[in-house]
């Protein structure tokens, strides 16, 4: 990759000002300042400093955050917060957008990334990655809700839902585990049983799991956990 495009794809300078730091002798490849911005490096191997300081080749981000009510999982609105508004400024460049949607009075795990197309991948109903949420009903629900539930319900727009599984807690409470993420499915799920959803928080995505982010809050993935989540492009 030339010299010029690695920092401008990360979105750190912009063609002209690689040219203009290369003039000034700011930037320098394995300890040698480099003489042309055009130059050839290996992004991946390559100790590429600008200042002084290393920078390491970024291509894609990887983000969890913990949504909470209120908060829009889009990258723009001229409403609401959006989930994007969780991040630092310095993470902005990055273009990073949430893979699926949560509704805006659900909480918990969204991943951001800029890597369609393992966000893509992953929002598949053919890779099966499941995504487990924890629900609040305003009713008891009967057993019976669960066999129709897990089975799949043709709800009114004639789509019938994939199979999924229910982790009864008590009457009112569970988890559930879907593989697909169909416009408030949950939601609709329970109100073609007559039943009315009053709280959901996702609480797992694939092998990722919500644990202990506070809600409003974000941090990176860990490398196993970006593993897992690439691994649905497989
Ligand atoms: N199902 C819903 O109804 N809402 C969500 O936010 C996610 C799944």
């Amino acid at each position: 990759m030339r010299l010029d495009k690695f920092f401008s794809e990360q979105k750190i300078l912009s063609r002209t000002q690689c040219s203009k730091c290369v003039k000034n002798g700011e930037i320098a490849v394995n300890g040698v300042t480099v003489k042309k911005a055009d130059v050839k490096i290996d992004e991946s191997s390559d100790v590429i400093t600008l200042n002084g300081e290393r920078v390491f080749y970024k291509k894609y981000v990887y983000i969890l955050v913990n949504k909470p009510i209120g908060v829009v999982s889009a990258t723009e609105d001229a409403a609401d917060k959006t989930v994007i508004d969780l991040l630092p400024t310095e993470l902005k460049k990055y273009d990073l957008f949430p893979c699926g949607r949560l509704d805006k009075d659900t909480t918990g795990l969204v991943v951001l990334t800029n890597d369609g197309a393992s966000a893509h991948a992953a929002l598949s109903p053919k890779r099966h990655v499941e995504k487990e949420y924890s629900f609040k009903t305003a009713d008891a629900y009967s057993d019976a809700d669960v066999s129709a539930i897990e089975r799949g319900i043709t709800l009114k727009d004639g789509y019938t839902t994939k199979s999924c599984r229910i982790v009864r807690l008590n009457d009112n409470e569970g988890r559930i585990i879907l593989t697909e993420g169909k416009y408030h499915e949950i939601k609709r799920l329970f109100g073609a049983r007559g039943n009315k959803i009053i709280a959901l928080r996702r609480i797992r995505f694939g092998d990722i799991v919500l644990g202990d982010i506070a809600e409003g809050a974000w941090r990176y993935m860990t490398e196993e956990e970006e593993k897992s989540f690439k691994s649905a492009r497989q």
